[in-house]
């Protein structure tokens, strides 16, 4: 298959990629950037889709990036980020005078609301109640495209746990030095997925025919909270991880808003991802953070 990933060059993207290539696929990126294998924004909304068997967009400005202050300018470029490249890509598509097979978008599942009590899948309603949750809505409607000659997949990521990126960097240094514990109250859940897993669900939507909708992106154990998590990552580094990072600290560095990534959770389980046949390779959270931070 030739594929073509929107902010292919990140840290979902990276696994991506190398996961396609070694499954045989071509991969040409879609970046801000030039550069080898890759075409730019520009390029594809002037120029229309290259010739492709299929389409992936991870693009979007870094949510949880800590030297960002959550003002409206930031507010905008993580909308705007998200929004723009997927309207493109959709647009692109959609005009292409061969259609692709296959459109696979990266969501949240901040879709859902986060409680203590409610369990959620694909089905499950939201979209509908605060910024992130309103994004997410917005962002799937702008990858909807009109007729079925292409298959679209949404997946729904919860936290992605790998190497070298994602909020597990922000987190290995202090719970390697023994200073990592819960976030907040550690009661939250902590909907989480092995980068490996996430890579992995992305690569069977673009392979496999019969998948299409809405596929949560959560490890099947994913009924974890913050506090087995922090537990969980300090038995993996062989470090005590007592030590509570409190609720107004966090606000302090995300704002209030923003904060509520890390201080509420949802509980998420992939109902559609298993019933569509994806096994998955990091099921359990013991295993996933071993491979981590090996
Ligand atoms: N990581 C997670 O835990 C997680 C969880 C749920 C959902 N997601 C979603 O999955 C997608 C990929 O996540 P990731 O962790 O791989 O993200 P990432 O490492 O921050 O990279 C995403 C890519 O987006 C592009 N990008 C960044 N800022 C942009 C901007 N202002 N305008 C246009 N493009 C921009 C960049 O590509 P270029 O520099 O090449 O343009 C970047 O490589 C994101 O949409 C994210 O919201 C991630």
């Amino acid at each position: 298959m030739r594929v073509l990933v929107g902010g292919g060059t990140g840290f979902i993207g990276t696994a991506l990629f190398q996961l396609l290539r070694a499954r045989g696929h071509e991969v040409t990126l879609v970046s801000r950037q030039r550069g080898p294998g890759r075409i730019t924004w520009d390029a594809l909304a002037q120029s229309g889709l290259p010739s492709c068997d299929a389409v992936v967009n991870l693009a979007g400005a870094n949510i949880l990036n800590p030297l960002r202050r959550w003002n409206e300018a930031f507010q905008e470029e993580v909308l705007s980020s998200r929004l723009e490249t997927t309207k493109i890509l959709a647009k692109a598509i959609s005009e292409a005078p061969q259609r692709p097979q296959a459109w696979v978008l990266v969501t949240g599942v901040a879709y859902y609301r986060p409680s203590q009590t409610a369990e959620y899948d694909e089905d499950s309603p939201g979209g509908d109640f605060d910024f992130f949750s309103k994004l997410v809505a917005k962002w799937e409607a702008a990858a909807r495209l009109p007729g079925n000659s292409t298959r679209q997949v949404v997946v729904r990521s919860g936290v992605v746990l790998g190497r070298g990126g994602g909020a597990i960097g922000h987190m290995l240094l202090p719970f390697r030095l023994g200073l990592g514990g819960p976030i907040g109250s550690g009661h939250q859940f902590f909907p989480w997925i092995h980068i490996g897993d996430l890579a992995g669900i992305v690569a069977y939507a673009l392979e496999a025919d019969h998948v299409q909708g809405i596929l949560n992106g959560v490890a099947p154990a994913s009924t974890t909270t913050n506090a087995e998590f922090a537990q969980a990552l300090g038995t993996a580094l062989g470090r005590p991880a007592f030590i509570p990072l409190p609720s107004i600290v966090v606000q302090a560095i995300f704002g209030r808003e923003r904060a509520i990534m890390l201080l509420e959770g949802q509980k998420v389980v992939p109902r559609r991802t298993l019933a569509a046949g994806y096994q998955y390779s990091f099921p359990e959270l013991g295993a996933a953070l071993k491979e981590v931070v090996a």
